[in-house]
């Protein structure tokens, strides 16, 4: 949810620690602060509220560190403001804390540390981490050795750097539930909650695991766990490029991205596609076909838009491999005490690898003996790790709030699921056939859809300063209306509500008038008839009506009608997602909202 930077080495920490925030910024963005310290002793500290360009200003020329630590935040305990901004120092000002995660026995903690003595300066559960390890930080004690003693006493998630004014020679992470990854410099050392803080520095990284803790200095790190045992652990090269991070010339990262989509689903695509036997080749399932023969269900677990791309992958493996699949939010199955069967396959589904109840859904399963497969974004994420094989997307780094790669790409990756299923199953190689040319067809069609970007912004335009929206779609286009629905009030902030069109005259309909228009998936499949006639019912309650799909409906049943090139029936809704996509971007610019950075939201969601 929140962002941290770190840096120790011979130069100036301050423009690496601002610059990495800016890239951070994505994880949240309500306030943030930079603390450093050098030979010359004692903590240099600026923290406001607002963005990281607010702080960068704030930052005088002369604040200058060898060893500095850095946060962007996302508030979850106290209002965002420059006391509630990290980092959080003790009374002595001699321990400087930035954490991600939350503290869920503050409170206890507060008080125990109140009582001896310690003045809370602001309302946040992360300050107790820089009083607590600062009561420990005796003579002779490491501080390596403080911070394991402090978080011994701590029940909660985090991901924290810790630094010390008397010990400028390190800085000291630790990781539980929130990431935390190494850099390694020449004669210098970066770490940060994510890669995109350090790809312009080194390529070089280490991730820590749950439960471990890493002592940096500029020459080099040793890692251990949180009981002092040493452990050893590789470096790996982070492969995404560094122009990933930036918008390369379009206005905005959304719109970047809405654009790399054909590329995206190519890369996802690559090398997956075995033309012989009309199925798909997934290495990373480790399942072989017997073990897989002997799913009877499949469950798939995530969050918002990944629970979306989730119903569309349901209804894909339901149709291509005839198992029966659903997709619910792991945020509610985590809570309900779910039934585990032992022949379900369950499926978890998130772009960043990092969502807190899609983690806790996994372990979940986990715990009571299910199998669980991630189809994930970021390589080597918590999620990732957890599952017991996979699909990773290879969309890119997706650095927009609002995800639109990922979620393309997280459908892509069911189709190939679903394929291989269906071979597997009783899909006939002439239906196996249609799927994979219809797939390899999919960068190119997505081509076209995007050609129309201008005329989309004209529609949206002319929509966007409406009360609300109704998105709806049947059976398959239903997923797409609550993605469309979810994308539009997500960043433009205009109410949308989704619905199957199957449901409208069963209460919806009283909300039809000229005030809230529709957003319609008609595609051109078997249901085209009962679409069609849905259009004349919000028709004759005077509804203006927006048609996504593969002909021009009748003048008389919608205002508008935006076009998107057929696909084969079971993939059509991965296509009538784009021009949603462009629509709710469209809207946001016209609105003048924050397309990249929405309100209230932040790209991980890693509290509960
Ligand atoms: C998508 O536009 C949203 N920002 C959000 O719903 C997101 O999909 C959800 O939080 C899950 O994230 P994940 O894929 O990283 O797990």
């Amino acid at each position: 949810m929140c962002g941290i930077v770190a840096y120790i080495g011979p130069k100036d920490a301050t423009p690496f620690l601002l610059e990495g925030l800016a890239r951070l910024e994505y994880r949240g963005y309500d306030s943030a602060g930079v603390a450093v310290t050098g030979r010359s002793g004692g903590i240099k500290l600026r923290k406001v509220k607002g963005r990281v360009a607010d702080l960068a200003a704030a930052v005088p020329a002369r604040f200058k560190g060898t060893t500095g630590i850095g946060h962007t935040r996302w508030a979850t305990h106290g209002v965002p403001s420059d006391a509630n901004a990290h980092p959080h120092l003790d009374n002595a000002e001699r321990i400087a804390v930035v954490h991600n995660g939350i503290i869920e026995n503050a409170d206890e903690l507060r008080a125990k540390l109140a009582a001896d003595g310690a003045v809370f300066r602001s309302e946040t559960d992360t300050e107790v981490l820089a009083h607590l390890i600062a009561a420990n930080v005796a003579e002779g004690v490491e501080l390596e050795d403080a911070v394991r003693a402090a978080l011994g006493r701590v029940v909660g998630t985090y991901g924290i750097a810790v630094l010390d004014a008397e010990r400028p020679d390190r800085i000291v992470v630790a990781r539980n539930g929130s990431p935390i990854v190494l850099g390694i410099g020449e004669k210098e050392m970066f770490a940060a909650s994510d890669v995109s803080a350090l790809v312009r520095y080194t390529r070089q990284v280490v991730h820590l695991e749950d439960g471990e803790l890493a002592t940096v200095r500029a020459d080099g790190f040793r890692t251990f766990t949180e009981d002092a045992r040493t452990t050893h652990r590789q470096p790996s090269t982070v492969d995404w490029e560094v122009d990933s991070y930036d918008t390369g010339g379009f206005e905005h990262f959304l719109l970047k991205e809405i654009h790399e989509q054909p590329g995206s689903v190519e890369r996802t695509l690559s090398g997956r596609l075995d033309e012989r036997f009309a199925t798909a080749h997934l290495g990373g399932l480790n399942l072989d076909a017997r073990e897989l023969r002997e799913i009877r269900r499949v469950k798939i677990l995530g969050c918002g838009s990944a629970y979306y791309a989730g119903e569309m992958g349901a209804q894909l493996i339901e149709e291509l491999a005839r198992i029966p699949a659903h997709s619910e939010p792991a945020s509610e199955f985590r809570y309900r005490n779910p039934v585990i069967e032992a022949d379900t396959l369950y499926v978890a589904v998130s772009q960043s690898g990092e969502t807190y109840d899609t983690l806790a859904a996994v372990q979940e399963v986990k715990r009571k003996g299910g199998r669980v497969l991630g189809v994930v974004n970021t390589v080597g994420s918590a999620i990732a790790r957890e599952c017991d094989g996979g699909i990773y997307l290879h969309a890119g780094p997706e650095v927009s709030v609002a995800s639109t790669k990922a979620f393309t790409s997280t459908v892509v990756a069911f189709a190939l699921l679903a394929l291989h299923f269906g071979r597997i199953h009783d899909l006939s190689p002439a239906d196996g056939r249609r799927i994979v040319s219809a797939l390899k067809a999919l960068p190119d069609q997505i081509r076209e859809v995007l050609e129309q970007s201008e005329a989309i912004a004209g529609l949206a335009a002319e929509y966007a300063d409406s009360a609300g929206m109704m998105f709806i779609g049947r059976v398959r286009g239903y997923p797409v209306a609550r993605e469309g629905a979810q994308k539009l009030k997500e960043i433009s902030y205009v109410h949308a509500e989704a619905y199957p069109a199957s449901e409208l005259k069963h209460g919806p309909l009283a909300l039809i008038s000229p005030e809230l228009p529709t957003v319609a998936l008609v595609p051109d499949d078997e249901l085209l008839d009962k679409n069609l006639t849905t259009l004349g019912e919000i028709k004759a309650r005077s509804g203006r009506v927006i048609a996504v799909g593969h002909r021009r409906p009748e003048e008389k049943l919608a205002d508008h009608c935006i076009l998107v090139p057929k696909s084969e029936p079971e993939l059509d809704p991965l296509l009538l997602n784009i021009p949603l996509q462009l629509l709710a971007y469209h809207a946001a610019v016209a609105l003048g909202r924050d397309v990249d950075k929405p309100r209230n939201l932040a790209k991980s969601v890693t509290v509960e």
